[in-house]
């Protein structure tokens, strides 16, 4: 949705097909932390109104251990950026009214889709929308389309090589009718496990806690999430969040991955289809979003100038980016988790290591660098902005 607002906003023409409803896309409850640079991408794109009325914006957040918690100034350590809480789901809505605006094609439902002569000069798409096959002839195709979707297996096995790690445990996340009783994160290491305090809106908590990886939601009633919630989560000074009605809740596993190169022939991967981050850094919605800044970029060139060399440097642009954001969850994950290989020493040098990251500047400006967002790899004016 981003990548196509992007390419209107050149004059560039695109189809942008879904298998979800929009109803789905729109209530379906997923990531929330917008780093600076996508905050203003979307505002540069025009797309930042509700976004600066409704985000919340956070200056720093709470790192938690030994039932204290240690706050970080993110904003006054990297000269001013900071965080802005707003679901992905809202993301997604407001950028579907964009879209429609437009009156530039979008399909939802669609199903069987399937690419084809995607390293010729024209891949095709084929997909059945309410009854009716339709074959789209096309210059490129962004393969946009998750982990799970259709375009990544497209390519032939052996041209792609994949990166991956799994965790030894998920995340049982919840959303509750209460209102935050912190303006900011809280991200806690806990005896019985890591444990996040998010929201959503000043009457919408998000809250989520470490679980065995296979976890059935099911063996989990409300009472005993809110007992572990609030285990976990309590500090000695008394804080802890507010219990409600939980409104949803599920487990969710936790990986590692990135295949490379993000680029098949005329087929160009961005965000989930190419990379997973585990959700501890807040990584995977922002990764998508400069991926497709990228990618913006290279096809403006391509139209405006018949120039092909950002077509070429698109994985490797990317993939700098992607690499670092990797290496930031990975040890956000690894400072944060209980593991169940751990030994002794394991356990004293993780707190020695919260100790230390909560103790120097030096070690809390890394992590506020990393959180808010290294910078774009290309400027929103090379993207036509
Ligand atoms: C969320 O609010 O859903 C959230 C916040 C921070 C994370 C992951 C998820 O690291």
């Amino acid at each position: 949705m981003l990548l196509g607002h992007l390419l209107h906003l050149n004059r560039i023409d695109s189809v942008i097909i879904e298998n979800r409803s929009r109803e789905y896309v729109i209530e379906r409850v997923r990531a929330g932390v917008l780093e600076q640079g996508t905050v203003d991408l979307m505002i540069a794109m025009g797309v930042g109104e509700r976004l600066k009325r409704q985000g919340l914006r956070h200056d720093g957040l709470y790192i938690s251990f030994d039932g204290r918690r240690h706050h970080i100034n993110m904003a006054e350590l990297t000269g001013g950026s900071a965080i802005t809480v707003y679901g992905q789901n809202e993301v997604v809505k407001d950028l579907i009214e964009a879209r429609i605006e437009t009156g530039r094609p979008l399909y939802f439902e669609v199903e069987e889709v399937s690419v084809d002569a995607v390293d010729s000069s024209q891949p095709q798409i084929r997909f059945l929308h309410e009854g009716t096959v339709h074959e789209l002839g096309c210059d490129f195709i962004a393969g946009c389309d998750g982990f799970h979707g259709i375009s990544r297996p497209s390519i032939p096995s052996g041209f792609l090589t994949n990166y991956e790690r799994v965790y030894p445990f998920g995340w049982l996340g919840i959303l509750a009718e209460a209102a935050p009783s912190s303006e900011e994160l809280v991200y806690t290491y806990h005896e019985r496990g890591f444990a996040l305090f998010s929201m959503r809106s000043p009457k919408v908590t998000r809250l989520y806690f470490q679980v065995p990886p296979e976890e059935d939601i099911e063996n989990w009633s409300d009472d005993a999430i809110w007992d572990e919630m609030l285990e976990r989560m309590t500090t000695r000074d008394g804080w802890k969040p507010n219990v409600g009605l939980i409104l949803q809740k599920s487990v969710t596993p936790m990986r590692s991955f990135v295949a490379a190169p993000m680029r098949f022939g005329n087929m160009f991967l961005a965000g989930d289809s190419a990379h997973i981050v585990p959700p501890t850094g807040a990584k995977g919605l922002n990764l998508a979003a400069s991926d497709v800044l990228v990618l913006a970029r290279a096809l403006k060139e391509f139209y405006e100038r018949g120039n092909t060399t950002c077509l070429d440097q698109y994985s490797d642009i990317c993939l700098r980016r992607v690499w670092k954001a990797q290496r930031f969850s990975w040890w956000m994950t690894s400072s944060l988790h209980r593991f169940t290989d751990e030994s002794p020493f394991d356990h004293q040098r993780q707190i020695a290591d919260l100790d230390y990251l909560t103790s120097s500047r030096a070690a809390m400006t890394s992590l506020a660098e990393q959180y808010v967002g290294l910078p774009a790899e290309v400027s929103f004016q090379s993207a036509g902005l």
